[in-house]
């Protein structure tokens, strides 16, 4: 057995988690009417049978008819839904892992013409997608409270379903990365401006989750700097700028950061080896998620540009990182669609069995 600091528990304020390793949001576009595929509850065992210690959901569109952007994404709109979403909780538990919900709006990433409601635009601080184009709607100070509420409710509804926690997507380029983001947040209120009140938005959203569960209810945010729309841009430009931006957001109590780069061993800046979950660490005291190609040896960006094999490769310096305590969690993506098994076979000195990933592992679902 292996003596890696993957396999040590870890407690995220009244939660015990069995190990350091946690599955990534992964979408899958398997929910039709966002009811969860009746194959769900067994894809997410498999990964917390592999042993994973705990499951982040494929991204969940919270309750608007405005945060759907892409096909077959799940939600918990229906009776149906949270049905199926018990199943799922009750699956990865009874395999004595835990399991929190990705909850997500997609923002100005939405097109007209897409369900549930075709007439209903992507919904956006200031109707930028990116820096370019104005085409999505503004949204009113009215609807961004609503938005807030939403995000409660659904915090709520997710506690009541069972689930240990939930991850608010604040990255990615996606609604409140969009806030966050100088180029798509141009408002004049208390949600734009400088970057402390761009985080306002993010910070209401936790503030009114944590406010709506109960105290043992994890409630925590993904951030990136990277955006889809551009993979160069940046939230802050340096570590300074950066660190008022996390002791902002850590003033909204979140229980832990995920941060999201494509190379966790990549430094955020010149100025410090630590990667954005050390930063974020070492700045708030919050217990803090990588991920970013772990056990891979190319990160996702030519995942559909005809790039997308990947194979094993080492975790040493994960492992060191984790052992100076950079980090607390380690998400992994991509090699647990092609393994399940990928902890396990790792805890097991088994590196030489880990299925290498392609991108047959996305279209499929198993
Ligand atoms: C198929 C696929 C779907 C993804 N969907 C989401 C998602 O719903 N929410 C999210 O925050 N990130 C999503 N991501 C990003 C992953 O969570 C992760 O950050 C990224 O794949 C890097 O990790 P990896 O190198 O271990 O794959 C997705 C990635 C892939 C490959």
């Amino acid at each position: 057995m292996s003596s890696s600091p993957l396999f040590s528990n870890f407690t995220l304020k009244n939660l015990t988690l069995k190990n350091r390793l946690a599955m990534a949001p992964m979408t899958r576009n398997f929910s039709p009417n966002g009811i969860p595929h009746k194959d769900a509850a067994k894809y997410y065992q498999r990964r917390a049978l592999g042993g994973i210690g705990l499951v982040i959901t494929e991204g969940v569109e919270i309750s608007h008819d405005s945060s759907s952007g892409y096909p077959n994404c799940p939600n918990l709109r229906t009776v149906e839904a949270r049905k199926e979403w018990k199943k799922i909780v009750q699956a990865v538990h009874d395999a004595g892992s835990k399991i929190f919900c990705q909850l997500w709006h997609v923002g100005g990433i939405r097109k007209l013409g897409l369900p549930p409601n075709p007439e209903i635009p992507g919904f956006t601080p200031s109707g930028y997608v990116n820096a370019k184009k104005q085409v999505a709607h503004a949204m009113t100070l009215d609807e961004i409270h609503e938005m807030i509420k939403i995000y409660a409710d659904d915090s709520k509804i997710c506690e009541d379903i069972g689930f240990d926690g939930v991850e608010i997507h604040g990255a990615h380029g996606y609604l409140i990365d969009q806030f966050f983001w100088k180029d798509t947040n141009k408002r004049e209120d208390q949600y734009g401006g400088n970057l402390l009140k761009r985080a306002q938005f993010a910070c209401d959203i936790v503030d009114a989750c944590q406010t709506n569960t109960s105290r043992d209810f994890i409630v925590g945010i993904r951030i990136s700097q990277w955006k889809q729309q551009d993979y160069d841009a940046k939230i802050a430009d340096n570590i300074e700028n950066l660190s008022e931006f996390l002791l902002k957001l850590a003033s909204s109590n979140p229980d832990f950061f995920h941060c999201s780069t494509r190379r966790y061993w990549e430094p955020e800046f010149t100025s410090s080896s630590l990667n954005l979950a050390g930063i974020a660490k070492e700045v708030t005291k919050i217990p803090t998620i990588t991920v970013g190609s772990v056990g891979l040896n190319k990160d996702f960006i030519n995942l559909y540009a005809g790039d997308d094999e990947a194979s094993f490769s080492t975790i040493e310096e994960l492992e060191n990182r984790l052992r100076n305590k950079e980090f607390d969690l380690v998400a992994i993506g991509r090699a647990l669609l092609s393994d399940p098994n990928w902890a396990n076979k790792i805890q097991a000195n088994k590196e030489n069995e880990i299925q290498q990933f392609n991108k047959s592992y996305v279209e499929n679902y198993y």
